[in-house]
């Protein structure tokens, strides 16, 4: 089931136009450092997106930082583009881990930000960060991004239970390559091509009955009575239905997933 979000989609369309929104006070900024993606996400203090810009990145993989010149380079680069539209610097920032890495792991991802000259000021659970944008008090938020399949679990508005376990958009992108024999760059082009979804999806499928077999061995015997997708792998318009009739768990997908994550890193700060 889609849900509307009307936050996410302001944010998306200043993403893609390069807009900023006429802003007053201080600024809220969040860095996700993703596997396929490194996301800023600039909002007022009522949470109203203002600016937001994405790059493609290889630099982090799966949470851990492989390339930590690369890394800082990129949010450098990102974190000064916004500065100019913008008109103000940017100081401080707030960034997201995949649930379960190692404590040396998130001190790496929190000094790839730092090196870039923004102070840290809060490092959170990535689905936590979907679920401040999406307003969830309870059920559980899935995140499938490039590398990761992660989860939260919240009741009464608290997180209860967070977990990570390889396969995402990447794994997808191998498997497509694989059955029709092209390069990895081509298949990614094309499972990004939504006119190309019919032949797509079926190929792609037996990822997403994985991705979902991993949640539900997350979620039996918690209770959880709603689940919320989100992340760039859950793009396709069939993934939802997928999560549903493996899980037997209303299933709900936002607009604009690839940047829930990302939103809520500045938000829920
Ligand atoms: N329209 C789309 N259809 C299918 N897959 C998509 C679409 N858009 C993005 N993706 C895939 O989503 C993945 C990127 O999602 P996202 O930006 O959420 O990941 P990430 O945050 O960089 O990775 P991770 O959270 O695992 O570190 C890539 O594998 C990309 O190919
Ligand atoms: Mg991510």
């Amino acid at each position: 089931m889609l849900v509307e979000n009307q936050k996410l989609a302001e944010f998306a369309a200043l993403v893609s136009s390069g807009d900023v929104r006429p802003f007053e006070g201080p600024l809220k900024v969040g860095v996700d450092l993703g596997t396929a993606n490194i996301v800023m996400a600039v909002t007022d203090q009522d949470n109203r997106p203002v600016a937001g810009m994405t790059t493609h990145s290889t630099v982090v993989r799966d949470g851990i930082v492989v390339d930590y010149v690369g890394a800082v380079r990129a949010v450098r680069t990102m974190k000064a583009a916004l500065e100019e539209k913008l008109g103000v610097a940017l100081t401080k920032a707030a960034t997201a881990i995949p649930p379960g890495i190692l404590d040396g792991n998130v001190r790496c991802i929190a000094n790839c930000v730092e090196g870039a000259d923004l102070d840290v000021i809060k490092v959170m659970d990535e689905p936590t960060a979907a679920a401040a944008v999406l307003g969830i008090r309870d059920g559980a938020v899935v995140d499938v991004g490039g590398g990761t399949t992660g989860i939260s679990i919240l009741r009464d508005g608290k997180v209860v239970y967070t977990a990570d376990e390889a396969t995402g958009g990447t794994h997808m992108t191998l498997v497509l390559s694989g059955y029709y024999d092209i390069g990895r760059d081509e298949a990614e082009k094309m499972k990004l091509d939504a006119s190309q979804e019919q032949a797509v999806f079926p190929i792609v499928y037996p990822v997403v009955e994985k991705m979902a077999s991993i949640v539900k061995r997350f979620v039996d015997g918690r209770q959880v009575k709603d689940l919320y997708v989100v992340g760039g792998a859950c793009c396709f318009s069939e993934f939802e239905n997928v999560f549903e009739k493996i899980l037997h768990i209303p299933t709900h997908k936002p607009n604009d997933c690839l940047f829930v994550t990302p939103l809520g890193i500045a938000v829920n700060q």
